[in-house]
């Protein structure tokens, strides 16, 4: 296959983890998103949780106002968060499990497990005209299990993989690139799009950037946290100006 273009979203999270910090608007995360597209990003991604210790209510709302590219809303399947998603009627929803006490989304969804809630949420969604992806681990029966469930969208856990190159246990992200290769090729072939997001790096972008099949990254924590060094802009664009030549390789590799 040909390798496509690939999109970069950008998740503003932890722009409103600063901001909360100390309450009030500073600094505000839909700034943040506008300067991020002007940056390259194709898109914007908000996680709004049950506890709101980042996004708020209101930082949706004016994101759906105000973006001039796609918002995918990233939420836990629950009642409160589908009204909400249904409410704002988002280019996409990205479906999370949730735990109050984590630091960050830990594992993609139970797909092949879950109960009556997945279904109903994506009747809705889909109804509404919201395209549905759904965050689950790079593994062949969660991504199967999706494709069996109606979502449009897979976007395969990319945390293991960076977390082993990040302990540069060689062995461990050798097992996990191969986990993002395999499902990325399931997934392509059952027919969903394929994204990847979680822990991504300057230094663990360029092999899950060559994944072929994969069309778009969300990168969140990394970008605003290098801010603070480089500044927001051009944090982004070499994050784009990186993806943009890790595509390009595999590209190479794949004509030669
Ligand atoms: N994709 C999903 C589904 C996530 O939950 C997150 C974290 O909010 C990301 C991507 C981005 O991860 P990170 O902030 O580590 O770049």
């Amino acid at each position: 296959m040909t390798p496509t273009y690939l999109r970069l979203g950008v998740n503003i999270d932890h722009v409103a983890t600063i901001r909360n910090a100390r309450g009030g608007r500073h600094p505000d995360p839909v700034r943040a998103a506008h300067l991020a597209v002007e940056a390259g990003a194709d898109g914007i991604t908000a996680h709004l949780r049950e506890d709101r210790r980042h996004i708020s209510d209101d930082d949706i709302a004016r994101l759906k106002a105000e973006l001039t590219r796609p918002l995918n809303f990233e939420m836990a399947v629950t009642d409160e968060m589908l009204e909400i998603a249904l409410r704002h009627v988002p280019h996409a929803c990205c479906l999370v499990p949730e735990k109050r006490q984590e630091l960050t989304t830990e594992g993609g969804l139970d797909v092949a497990a879950q109960s009556n809630s997945l279904p109903r949420a994506i009747e809705k969604l889909r109804a509404s005209g919201v395209r549905i992806s759904l965050f689950v681990d790079p593994d062949e029966k969660q991504v199967e299990a999706s494709a069996r469930a109606g979502a449009d969208i897979v976007e395969l856990h990319s945390g293991p993989y960076c977390d082993a190159a990040l302990l540069n246990d060689s062995e461990r992200t050798a097992v996990e690139i191969d986990r993002l290769i395999a499902a990325a090729r399931t997934a392509a072939n059952a027919g969903l799009e394929v994204h990847a997001g979680h822990g991504l790096t300057f230094n663990t972008v360029n092999t899950v950037a060559a994944i072929p099949q994969i069309v778009e990254l969300n990168i969140g924590h990394f970008l605003i946290g290098e801010a603070i060094f480089g500044g927001l802009h051009a944090t982004i664009q070499r994050m784009r100006a990186q993806m943009d030549s890790a595509r390009a390789g595999a590209l190479g590799s794949m004509s030669a």
